[in-house]
């Protein structure tokens, strides 16, 4: 390869972030390779690379870093597929969540699911051919989290999948597809909530692989929670006035093809939610692919702008940063999503949710939480919304493990099985 080839610039620069001062990292196969074993015996730290992409990766990831950051016995590297790219969906997290910067970046941007998930394969190999990491760590079922588990495992380097096992049953969501080919070729399944653990070993994964350790997103929420709550978010939309409670108000968050790159689909939800939101304003934080097509199908009339903060009625805002969106869902009277992170969320906060598909991977934000399928017919968004606002404000109730200490066990596992 030519040294002045971009692909030779990127690969250069990969090694001297991740911090190895011989920068040429395709001589490794004639290189007097260290394996991890004598790594280890000759007491160097064990090396763990892991990997995000897209915007619900980052409060998964952000917990474990700070653990394994305590331990000397692991050196721990981060690698962002660059799949969000844009500030408010990828870098004001980072910054948000205390997480360091990526050693690396692949800067694979959008693309069709074929595109995507072949170009960061074709940019993760080297990295981790050069690192050579004791395991890759993948979270979640974006495109990068399946890509990086397919490298690796080709690569022989064990695979650990943080929120595995979960599964919705629609293999007409690419994120099923993801979650099941990821949990096929993983080593480590790290299990959020006790459905998980049944749905791998129905199909045939080992018990000596699966972990029910709890939920790292959950640790992030309680991690924030305090610091959230002094958001100016409810003041700016005027929510909050001094000396008087906070007036009741909704969420909606959607962004799932299925809901929004179909007119008709998505025409049928505003319309119901801006029922229910004659009441109350009901704020909506509209992803990229979402606000293409309000403004492709002529939709936005639906809704409001917030500067003119409306008393009522659908109120389009931009994509929010964690701590304010944490903020915004912590006081709300009621929250409707297509998200999965979401479900999760609102069960932990006690706040009724209303999920706009027709299952969920998640069934214990259902069983033991305040999420209510509804699908996307708008009577029945209307109806169900209704019963929900006449029913408890809060619910305090959590699936078991869900208790901000997954991210510690998880790490617990690693160390017992790679460093002990
Ligand atoms: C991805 C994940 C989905 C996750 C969601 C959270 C997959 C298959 N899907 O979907 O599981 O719930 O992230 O948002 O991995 N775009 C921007 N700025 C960015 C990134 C994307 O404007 O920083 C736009 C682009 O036009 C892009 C579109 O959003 O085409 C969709 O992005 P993409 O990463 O393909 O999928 P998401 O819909 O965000």
């Amino acid at each position: 390869m030519a040294a002045n080839s971009p692909v030779y610039g990127f690969l250069l620069s990969t090694a001297n972030r991740l911090g190895d001062s011989s920068t040429n990292i395709f001589r490794s196969n004639e290189a007097d390779i260290v394996d991890t074993v004598t790594r280890r015996q000759s007491g160097e730290p064990v090396r763990l690379l892991s990997v995000v992409g897209a915007r619900p990766n980052f409060m998964k990831l952000a917990p474990l870093v700070t653990e394994l950051s305590k331990l000397p016995e692991f050196r721990h590297r981060l690698v962002h597929t660059g799949q969000h790219y844009d500030d408010q969906l990828s870098g004001s997290f980072f910054q948000q969540l205390g997480l360091p910067r990526p050693d690396v970046n692949l800067e694979v941007g959008s693309g069709t699911h074929a595109a995507q998930t072949a170009e960061v394969m074709k940019r993760i190999e080297p990295v981790i051919e050069h690192y050579k990491p004791a395991a890759v760590l993948v979270v979640g079922d974006v495109n990068s989290t399946l890509a990086a588990a397919l490298v690796a495992a080709k690569m022989k380097i064990p695979v650990a999948h943080i929120e595995a096992g979960l599964r919705s049953f629609d293999l007409t969501m690419p994120e099923e597809i993801n979650r099941r080919l990821t949990d096929a070729v993983s080593d480590f399944l790290f299990v959020t909530e006790r459905s998980g653990v049944d749905n791998l070993l129905r199909e045939g994964v080992s018990r000596t692989k699966i972990f029910l350790v709890g939920n790292v997103m959950i640790d992030c929420l309680l991690r924030h929670r305090k610091l959230a709550s002094q958001s100016n978010l409810l003041t700016d939309l005027g929510i909050r006035k001094k000396g008087l409670p906070v007036r009741d108000y909704g969420v909606l968050t959607l962004h799932r093809p299925s809901n929004v790159d179909d007119a008709k689909v998505l025409r049928g939800i505003l319309e119901a939610i801006g029922e229910i939101a004659q009441d109350f304003p009901i704020f909506f934080p509209v992803h990229p692919r979402t606000q293409r097509n309000l403004e492709r199908f002529r939709l936005t009339r639906l809704t409001s702008n917030a500067l003119d903060r409306p008393a009522s009625g659908l109120v389009l805002l931009e994509p929010l940063g964690y701590l304010d969106f944490l903020a915004l869902n912590d006081a709300a009277r009621i929250v409707f999503t297509d998200s999965g992170g979401i479900q999760e969320e609102t069960t932990v906060l006690g706040v009724p949710c209303l999920t706009l598909r027709n299952n969920t991977e998640r069934p214990a934000t259902i069983v033991r939480g305040t999420n209510h399928l509804v699908g996307v017919d708008p009577d029945r968004i209307v109806s169900a919304a209704r019963s929900a606002l006449a029913g408890v404000r809060r619910m305090k109730r959590r699936p078991p493990l869900w208790d901000g200490r997954a991210a510690e066990r998880i790490v617990a596992v690693l160390h017992r099985r790679l460093v002990d």
